[in-house]
């Protein structure tokens, strides 16, 4: 199943899925919706010809959805009588930590094995480098980003650019340095406003006819992005500020080819472990070998912000 937002990969990751089980000769179930499907019954039969053409697909075949009734124990009873009903032996659940969350628990009611793999365009699961999704997400930041940049500059402009990540700044973090950013906001740093006017105050004075603020959306310098670029008209008078929020269209869109492999490795991967009897784990990548995590840990745990990154871009912004 995927489960929680989508993120472009997923088709990918299901297909791998889909034809390692074939290969191995065993059935495949596709459960619609995330936890909603488990808990109403919502099966497809994921053969190898099921997941045809869809690599290339951003959005998941399967579905996803955020599931509150999984969060009871009446819900959860619901899909342990599907998961007999249906002789599932094991479930592989491809999302973000709450999708995980949810595996785990359901995993210490029933004994049910579970394999999690980390998809999420936030990237902010520990256990792993990177999450399907997020080198997606961040090239089409970098392509909206590239595309604002001409307005910014032609019109000497300062851009206030928000993109997704509501606990993690870690596309706003590459986003930002692969798009020239010269200022960079994100959850994980207290930057307060005083310092995003010295850095744009010293940037006119150096030369600099236009500017980009990338914004995580959970940044915490304002309330919001709007609010951060009233503060700055307010403050830089003579600043033509815009805001643009860049929204979904970072969650869509066919996924790169990074994305398509670690999918396909991180698919494969999932069936041939069960295989050897081992679950309750998640997948992730660290130096390009997949590797395994108690799902325990992946949950508790957050991927830290790369300090190094952090000072890559003030370097770079000079
Ligand atoms: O968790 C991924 C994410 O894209 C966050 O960055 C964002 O805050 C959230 O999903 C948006 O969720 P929804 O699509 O439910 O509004």
């Amino acid at each position: 199943m995927t489960s929680g937002g989508d993120a472009p990969g997923m088709n990918a990751c299901i297909r791998a899925v889909a034809r390692a089980c074939q290969y191995y000769k065993l059935e495949c179930f596709g459960i619609m919706q995330g936890y909603e499907g488990l808990i109403n019954d919502d099966f497809i039969v994921l053969d190898a010809r099921a997941v045809r053409n869809i690599i290339n697909r951003g959005g998941t075949i399967l579905k996803s959805a955020r599931c509150a009734a999984f969060r009871t124990k009446e819900g959860r009873a619901k899909a342990w009588n599907n998961i007999q009903k249906h002789e599932i032996d094991a479930l592989i659940i491809i999302g973000g930590d709450g999708s995980l969350t949810g595996g785990m628990i359901f995993q210490k009611e029933y004994g049910i094995p579970v394999v999690g793999i980390p998809g999420t365009i936030d990237n902010d699961i520990f256990g792993t480098s990177k999450a399907i999704g997020f080198d997606t997400a961040v090239n089409t930041v970098i392509q909206a980003i590239d595309k604002i940049r001409d307005t910014a500059s032609s019109h000497n402009r300062l851009f206030f650019i928000e993109v997704m990540g509501r606990d993690a700044g870690h596309i706003a973090l590459n986003a930002g340095i692969a798009a020239g950013a010269e200022e960079i906001l994100i959850p994980e740093q207290e930057q307060g406003i005083e310092n995003l006017i010295k850095t744009l105050k010293y940037g006119k004075k150096s030369g600099k006819s236009s500017s980009i603020v990338v914004v995580a959306e959970g940044d915490k310098t304002k309330d919001n992005v709007y609010n951060l670029a009233q503060q700055i008209r307010e403050e830089l008078p003579g600043y033509d500020v815009r805001v643009s929020v860049l929204g979904h269209i970072q969650r869509g869109g066919s996924p790169t080819y990074f994305d398509r492999v670690l999918a396909s490795r991180m698919g494969i991967y999932s069936v041939e472990i069960l295989r050897e009897g081992k679950s309750n784990v998640m997948i992730g990548i660290q130096l390009d070998k997949l590797v395994l995590s108690p799902l325990k840990d992946a949950i508790k745990g957050k991927s830290a912000i790369n300090k190094n990154m952090v000072r890559i871009s003030k370097i770079l912004s000079v």
